[in-house]
Protein backbone atom coordinates (compact mmCIF):
# COMPACT_ATOMS: atom_id res chain seq x y z
CA UNK A 1 0.00 0.00 0.00
CA UNK A 2 1.36 3.25 -0.81
CA UNK A 3 1.95 5.88 1.48
CA UNK A 4 0.83 9.16 1.50
CA UNK A 5 3.23 12.02 1.24
CA UNK A 6 2.18 15.00 3.35
CA UNK A 7 1.00 18.31 0.90
CA UNK A 8 3.14 21.00 2.74
CA UNK A 9 6.80 21.04 2.09
CA UNK A 10 9.87 23.03 4.34
CA UNK A 11 10.26 26.25 2.44
CA UNK A 12 14.21 25.86 3.83
CA UNK A 13 14.78 21.95 3.65
CA UNK A 14 17.98 23.00 5.02
CA UNK A 15 18.95 21.43 8.72
CA UNK A 16 22.38 20.57 8.86
CA UNK A 17 24.55 21.23 12.28
CA UNK A 18 27.14 23.49 10.11
CA UNK A 19 27.40 25.28 7.99
CA UNK A 20 23.84 25.69 9.34
CA UNK A 21 21.58 27.48 7.63
CA UNK A 22 21.42 31.03 6.81
CA UNK A 23 19.56 34.05 7.63
CA UNK A 24 15.85 33.98 6.57
CA UNK A 25 15.70 35.98 3.01
CA UNK A 26 19.79 35.48 2.36
CA UNK A 27 20.96 36.69 -0.96
CA UNK A 28 24.70 37.32 -1.42
CA UNK A 29 23.34 40.79 -2.61
CA UNK A 30 23.41 41.30 1.14
CA UNK A 31 27.00 41.44 1.03
CA UNK A 32 27.36 44.09 -1.32
CA UNK A 33 29.26 46.44 1.33
CA UNK A 34 32.04 43.76 1.87
CA UNK A 35 35.48 45.83 1.84
CA UNK A 36 36.50 43.49 -1.22
CA UNK A 37 39.74 43.68 -2.16
CA UNK A 38 41.02 46.28 -0.01
CA UNK A 39 43.89 45.64 2.97
CA UNK A 40 41.51 44.70 6.33
CA UNK A 41 44.17 46.67 8.29
CA UNK A 42 42.88 49.98 6.08
CA UNK A 43 40.44 51.69 8.03
CA UNK A 44 37.39 50.66 6.50
CA UNK A 45 38.77 46.85 6.97
CA UNK A 46 39.88 47.45 10.60
CA UNK A 47 36.06 49.01 11.16
CA UNK A 48 34.13 46.08 10.15
CA UNK A 49 36.75 44.01 12.16
CA UNK A 50 35.90 46.27 15.40
CA UNK A 51 32.47 46.13 14.98
CA UNK A 52 32.01 42.22 14.67
CA UNK A 53 33.83 42.56 17.99
CA UNK A 54 31.61 44.95 19.54
CA UNK A 55 28.14 43.42 17.92
CA UNK A 56 29.03 40.39 19.31
CA UNK A 57 29.70 41.92 22.62
CA UNK A 58 26.41 43.56 22.54
CA UNK A 59 24.68 40.57 21.41
CA UNK A 60 26.26 38.28 23.78
CA UNK A 61 26.32 40.25 26.48
CA UNK A 62 30.12 40.02 27.30
CA UNK A 63 31.37 41.95 30.63
CA UNK A 64 32.93 45.12 29.16
CA UNK A 65 36.72 43.74 30.68
CA UNK A 66 36.57 40.37 28.73
CA UNK A 67 38.85 40.17 25.23
CA UNK A 68 36.62 39.31 22.39
CA UNK A 69 39.01 38.29 19.31
CA UNK A 70 38.83 37.29 15.64
CA UNK A 71 40.98 34.22 15.14
CA UNK A 72 42.07 31.72 12.56
CA UNK A 73 40.62 28.59 11.87
CA UNK A 74 36.98 28.77 12.97
CA UNK A 75 35.96 27.16 16.25
CA UNK A 76 39.02 24.42 15.87
CA UNK A 77 41.45 27.28 15.43
CA UNK A 78 39.77 29.31 18.46
CA UNK A 79 40.36 25.94 20.61
CA UNK A 80 43.44 25.01 20.19
CA UNK A 81 45.44 27.96 20.60
CA UNK A 82 43.49 28.57 24.19
CA UNK A 83 44.64 24.48 25.40
CA UNK A 84 48.34 25.24 23.72
CA UNK A 85 48.66 28.72 24.89
CA UNK A 86 46.88 28.65 28.31
CA UNK A 87 47.31 24.66 29.58
CA UNK A 88 50.09 22.99 31.41
CA UNK A 89 50.27 25.84 34.57
CA UNK A 90 48.36 23.53 36.83
CA UNK A 91 46.80 20.58 36.45
CA UNK A 92 43.65 19.98 34.05
CA UNK A 93 40.38 18.22 33.78
CA UNK A 94 39.20 16.88 30.59
CA UNK A 95 35.22 16.60 30.23
CA UNK A 96 33.80 14.89 27.28
CA UNK A 97 29.82 13.15 26.26
CA UNK A 98 30.11 13.25 22.57
CA UNK A 99 32.74 13.64 19.47
CA UNK A 100 33.94 17.25 19.85
CA UNK A 101 34.94 17.02 23.38
CA UNK A 102 36.84 14.20 22.59
CA UNK A 103 38.72 14.97 20.32
CA UNK A 104 39.75 18.42 22.64
CA UNK A 105 40.30 15.21 25.24
CA UNK A 106 42.65 13.43 22.47
CA UNK A 107 44.71 16.66 21.88
CA UNK A 108 45.41 17.60 25.78
CA UNK A 109 46.58 14.03 26.92
CA UNK A 110 48.36 12.48 23.42
CA UNK A 111 49.64 15.79 21.98
CA UNK A 112 50.33 18.05 24.72
CA UNK A 113 50.72 15.02 27.06
CA UNK A 114 49.58 17.51 30.20
CA UNK A 115 48.85 15.46 33.55
CA UNK A 116 44.53 15.50 32.81
CA UNK A 117 41.77 13.43 34.65
CA UNK A 118 39.33 12.39 31.53
CA UNK A 119 35.67 12.55 32.53
CA UNK A 120 33.31 10.95 29.74
CA UNK A 121 30.05 9.91 29.64
CA UNK A 122 28.14 8.35 26.68
CA UNK A 123 26.10 9.71 24.04
CA UNK A 124 23.29 10.48 25.43
CA UNK A 125 24.02 11.23 28.91
CA UNK A 126 26.63 13.94 30.50
CA UNK A 127 29.49 14.41 32.88
CA UNK A 128 28.34 15.86 36.47
CA UNK A 129 30.25 19.26 36.58
CA UNK A 130 29.07 19.13 40.43
CA UNK A 131 32.16 16.41 40.14
CA UNK A 132 34.76 17.92 39.03
CA UNK A 133 37.52 20.13 40.61
CA UNK A 134 37.77 23.70 39.30
CA UNK A 135 40.90 24.26 40.71
CA UNK A 136 42.00 22.45 37.61
CA UNK A 137 41.62 24.14 34.03
CA UNK A 138 38.41 22.51 32.95
CA UNK A 139 37.82 22.09 29.50
CA UNK A 140 34.76 21.13 28.07
CA UNK A 141 31.93 21.65 25.48
CA UNK A 142 28.85 23.78 26.41
CA UNK A 143 26.36 21.92 23.75
CA UNK A 144 27.29 18.40 22.37
CA UNK A 145 26.69 18.70 18.78
CA UNK A 146 27.37 15.41 18.00
CA UNK A 147 25.27 14.07 20.55
CA UNK A 148 22.36 16.76 21.32
CA UNK A 149 23.08 17.28 25.19
CA UNK A 150 24.20 20.39 26.73
CA UNK A 151 25.24 22.10 30.08
CA UNK A 152 21.72 23.19 31.63
CA UNK A 153 23.57 26.35 32.97
CA UNK A 154 26.87 27.45 35.28
CA UNK A 155 26.08 26.76 38.66
CA UNK A 156 28.42 24.20 39.53
CA UNK A 157 31.10 25.71 38.33
CA UNK A 158 32.30 27.47 41.27
CA UNK A 159 32.78 31.79 41.02
CA UNK A 160 35.94 30.98 43.25
CA UNK A 161 37.65 28.53 41.64
CA UNK A 162 41.38 28.63 41.13
CA UNK A 163 41.87 27.33 37.67
CA UNK A 164 40.44 28.03 34.57
CA UNK A 165 37.68 26.84 32.32
CA UNK A 166 37.91 26.42 28.74
CA UNK A 167 34.37 26.13 27.42
CA UNK A 168 33.56 25.36 23.63
CA UNK A 169 30.28 26.69 22.98
CA UNK A 170 30.36 26.71 19.31
CA UNK A 171 26.58 24.94 18.77
CA UNK A 172 25.23 27.29 21.85
CA UNK A 173 26.50 30.89 21.46
CA UNK A 174 23.89 32.74 20.32
CA UNK A 175 21.13 30.19 21.68
CA UNK A 176 21.50 29.38 25.09
CA UNK A 177 22.44 31.72 27.86
CA UNK A 178 26.23 31.70 28.32
CA UNK A 179 26.89 32.33 32.34
CA UNK A 180 30.23 34.60 31.57
CA UNK A 181 31.32 34.95 34.90
CA UNK A 182 31.85 31.09 34.92
CA UNK A 183 33.75 30.98 31.73
CA UNK A 184 37.33 31.81 31.42
CA UNK A 185 37.67 31.61 27.51
CA UNK A 186 34.50 30.71 25.23
CA UNK A 187 34.85 29.75 21.79
CA UNK A 188 32.50 29.97 18.87
CA UNK A 189 32.70 29.77 14.97
CA UNK A 190 30.31 32.19 12.85
CA UNK A 191 29.14 29.13 10.86
CA UNK A 192 26.62 27.95 13.49
CA UNK A 193 23.79 29.31 15.32
CA UNK A 194 24.44 32.95 13.17
CA UNK A 195 24.70 30.74 9.56
CA UNK A 196 27.55 32.68 8.94
CA UNK A 197 30.71 31.68 6.93
CA UNK A 198 33.17 28.74 9.05
CA UNK A 199 36.64 30.61 8.29
CA UNK A 200 37.06 32.31 11.62
CA UNK A 201 37.05 31.68 15.42
CA UNK A 202 35.68 33.82 17.89
CA UNK A 203 37.83 33.81 21.09
CA UNK A 204 36.67 35.26 24.13
CA UNK A 205 39.01 35.66 27.49
CA UNK A 206 37.74 36.61 31.04
CA UNK A 207 40.62 39.12 32.89
CA UNK A 208 42.14 35.73 34.76
CA UNK A 209 42.24 33.96 31.27
CA UNK A 210 44.70 37.24 30.64
CA UNK A 211 46.35 37.31 33.73
CA UNK A 212 47.20 33.29 32.95
CA UNK A 213 48.65 34.30 29.23
CA UNK A 214 50.42 37.11 30.63
CA UNK A 215 51.81 35.01 33.44
CA UNK A 216 52.47 31.57 31.90
CA UNK A 217 54.85 30.72 28.76
CA UNK A 218 54.19 27.05 27.86
CA UNK A 219 57.07 24.68 27.25
CA UNK A 220 56.28 23.83 24.10
CA UNK A 221 56.73 26.23 20.81
CA UNK A 222 53.69 27.65 19.22
CA UNK A 223 52.59 28.67 15.77
CA UNK A 224 51.99 32.14 14.84
CA UNK A 225 48.77 31.51 14.69
CA UNK A 226 48.62 30.53 18.42
CA UNK A 227 50.57 33.45 19.60
CA UNK A 228 48.30 36.11 22.07
CA UNK A 229 51.29 37.40 24.11
CA UNK A 230 54.30 39.36 22.84
CA UNK A 231 56.87 39.53 25.55
CA UNK A 232 54.81 38.73 28.24
CA UNK A 233 52.15 41.06 27.09
CA UNK A 234 48.84 40.15 25.64
CA UNK A 235 48.27 41.54 21.56
CA UNK A 236 45.79 43.75 22.63
CA UNK A 237 45.53 44.43 18.59
CA UNK A 238 44.36 41.04 17.91
CA UNK A 239 41.09 42.16 20.42
CA UNK A 240 40.61 45.43 18.36
CA UNK A 241 40.20 43.66 14.88
CA UNK A 242 43.67 43.77 14.17
CA UNK A 243 43.35 39.89 13.33
CA UNK A 244 47.24 37.80 13.61
CA UNK A 245 46.79 36.79 9.66
CA UNK A 246 44.37 38.17 7.15
CA UNK A 247 40.93 37.46 7.31
CA UNK A 248 38.02 36.66 4.53
CA UNK A 249 36.18 40.44 4.35
CA UNK A 250 33.38 38.37 2.51
CA UNK A 251 33.23 36.16 5.86
CA UNK A 252 33.44 39.46 7.94
CA UNK A 253 30.10 41.17 6.18
CA UNK A 254 28.48 38.20 6.29
CA UNK A 255 28.31 37.81 10.02
CA UNK A 256 27.92 41.67 10.20
CA UNK A 257 24.47 40.87 8.38
CA UNK A 258 23.87 38.38 10.45
CA UNK A 259 24.52 40.06 13.44
CA UNK A 260 22.27 43.09 12.48
CA UNK A 261 19.24 40.27 11.67
CA UNK A 262 19.71 39.16 14.69
CA UNK A 263 19.17 42.83 16.82
CA UNK A 264 16.38 42.86 14.45
CA UNK A 265 14.72 39.29 15.67
CA UNK A 266 15.39 40.46 19.46
CA UNK A 267 18.73 40.03 19.92
CA UNK A 268 19.84 37.19 22.28
CA UNK A 269 16.38 36.65 23.71
CA UNK A 270 15.01 36.82 20.51
CA UNK A 271 17.49 34.31 19.07
CA UNK A 272 17.32 31.78 22.25
CA UNK A 273 13.70 31.70 21.60
CA UNK A 274 13.26 31.12 18.30
CA UNK A 275 15.58 27.82 19.06
CA UNK A 276 13.94 27.10 21.70
CA UNK A 277 10.64 27.11 20.05
CA UNK A 278 12.30 24.86 16.72
CA UNK A 279 13.43 22.60 19.31
CA UNK A 280 10.24 21.93 20.54
CA UNK A 281 8.53 21.57 17.58
CA UNK A 282 10.93 18.01 17.44
CA UNK A 283 10.67 17.01 20.96
CA UNK A 284 6.57 17.47 20.83
CA UNK A 285 6.46 15.43 17.61
CA UNK A 286 8.36 12.84 19.59
CA UNK A 287 6.59 12.95 22.78
CA UNK A 288 3.13 11.50 20.80
CA UNK A 289 5.94 9.03 18.90
CA UNK A 290 6.75 5.30 20.60
CA UNK A 291 9.09 4.79 17.36
CA UNK A 292 11.40 7.44 17.40
CA UNK A 293 13.29 9.55 20.90
CA UNK A 294 15.69 12.20 22.19
CA UNK A 295 19.33 10.92 22.45
CA UNK A 296 19.38 12.95 25.16
CA UNK A 297 18.35 10.71 28.17
CA UNK A 298 17.76 14.35 30.70
CA UNK A 299 15.21 16.08 29.29
CA UNK A 300 16.78 19.43 31.39
CA UNK A 301 20.46 18.42 29.15
CA UNK A 302 18.70 18.62 25.68
CA UNK A 303 19.99 20.60 22.91
CA UNK A 304 17.87 23.46 21.52
CA UNK A 305 20.09 23.51 18.52
CA UNK A 306 21.74 20.27 17.51
CA UNK A 307 18.43 18.02 17.68
CA UNK A 308 19.62 14.43 17.90
CA UNK A 309 17.20 11.61 17.34
CA UNK A 310 17.44 7.81 17.59
CA UNK A 311 14.49 5.07 16.54
CA UNK A 312 13.14 2.73 18.81
CA UNK A 313 11.04 0.83 16.81
CA UNK A 314 11.22 -3.55 17.75
CA UNK A 315 10.65 -3.75 13.93
CA UNK A 316 13.91 -2.06 12.56
CA UNK A 317 16.18 -5.13 12.17
CA UNK A 318 19.09 -2.86 11.56
CA UNK A 319 19.48 0.76 13.20
CA UNK A 320 22.52 2.11 11.02
CA UNK A 321 21.02 1.48 7.90
CA UNK A 322 17.21 2.44 9.00
CA UNK A 323 18.41 5.46 9.70
CA UNK A 324 20.72 6.81 6.82
CA UNK A 325 17.53 5.25 4.48
CA UNK A 326 15.02 7.72 6.22
CA UNK A 327 17.86 10.37 6.16
CA UNK A 328 18.35 10.06 2.24
CA UNK A 329 14.63 9.73 1.62
CA UNK A 330 13.92 13.05 3.25
CA UNK A 331 16.83 14.61 1.44
CA UNK A 332 15.76 12.83 -2.07
CA UNK A 333 12.05 14.15 -1.29
CA UNK A 334 14.37 17.92 -0.85
CA UNK A 335 12.78 18.33 2.44
CA UNK A 336 15.41 18.08 4.60
CA UNK A 337 19.74 18.23 3.72
CA UNK A 338 21.89 16.83 6.03
CA UNK A 339 20.12 15.68 9.07
CA UNK A 340 22.30 11.80 9.47
CA UNK A 341 23.69 11.22 12.49
CA UNK A 342 27.13 12.61 13.24
CA UNK A 343 29.73 9.50 11.97
CA UNK A 344 30.56 9.20 15.04
CA UNK A 345 27.72 9.35 17.03
CA UNK A 346 24.77 6.68 17.49
CA UNK A 347 22.34 5.80 14.75
CA UNK A 348 20.01 8.15 13.78
CA UNK A 349 19.58 11.81 12.87
CA UNK A 350 20.28 15.18 13.78
CA UNK A 351 18.42 18.19 13.12
CA UNK A 352 19.65 21.57 13.63
CA UNK A 353 17.26 23.94 15.59
CA UNK A 354 19.37 27.22 15.64
CA UNK A 355 17.88 30.58 15.14
CA UNK A 356 18.40 31.28 11.74
CA UNK A 357 15.96 27.81 10.69
CA UNK A 358 12.20 29.19 10.46
CA UNK A 359 9.89 27.08 13.02
CA UNK A 360 7.12 26.34 10.35
CA UNK A 361 9.95 24.80 8.16
CA UNK A 362 10.37 21.82 11.03
CA UNK A 363 6.74 22.12 11.35
CA UNK A 364 6.05 21.46 7.95
CA UNK A 365 9.00 18.54 8.53
CA UNK A 366 7.48 16.46 11.03
CA UNK A 367 4.95 14.84 9.34
CA UNK A 368 7.90 13.73 6.48
CA UNK A 369 9.47 12.45 9.37
CA UNK A 370 7.05 10.48 9.64
CA UNK A 371 6.03 9.36 5.96
CA UNK A 372 9.72 8.25 5.61
CA UNK A 373 9.77 6.34 8.46
CA UNK A 374 6.70 4.27 7.58
CA UNK A 375 8.03 3.89 4.38
CA UNK A 376 11.14 2.75 5.07
CA UNK A 377 9.69 0.58 7.80
CA UNK A 378 7.57 -1.20 4.96
CA UNK A 379 10.42 -1.55 2.51
CA UNK A 380 12.57 -3.18 5.28
C1 LIG B 1 31.26 21.31 19.59
C2 LIG B 1 32.07 21.57 18.37
N1 LIG B 1 33.36 21.89 18.50
C3 LIG B 1 34.12 22.15 17.43
C4 LIG B 1 33.61 22.09 16.16
C5 LIG B 1 34.51 22.38 15.00
O1 LIG B 1 34.12 23.60 14.50
P1 LIG B 1 34.84 24.26 13.25
O2 LIG B 1 34.77 23.26 12.15
O3 LIG B 1 34.04 25.49 13.02
O4 LIG B 1 36.24 24.53 13.65
C6 LIG B 1 32.27 21.77 15.97
C7 LIG B 1 31.70 21.69 14.61
O5 LIG B 1 30.62 21.21 14.39
C8 LIG B 1 31.48 21.51 17.10
O6 LIG B 1 30.20 21.21 16.96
Amino acid sequence: MAIEAPAARPANPRFSSGPCAKIPQFTTDMLADAALGRSHRAAIGKDKLKAAIETTREILGVPADYKIGIVPASDTGAVEMAMWSMLGARPATMVAWESFGAGWVTDVVKQLKIEAEVKTADYGDIVDLADVDFDTDVVFTWNGTTSGVRVPNGDAIPADRAGLTICDATSAAFAQDLPWDKLDVTTFSWQKVMGGEAAHGMLILSPRAVERLESYTPAWPLPKIFRLTKGGKLIEGIFKGETINTPSMLAVEDYLVALDWAKSVGGLKGLMGRADANAKVIWDFCETRDWIANLANDPATRSNTSVCLKFTDDRIKDGATFAKAVAKRLEKEGVALDIGAYRDAPAGLRIWCGATVETSDLEALMPWLEHAFEAEIAAQ
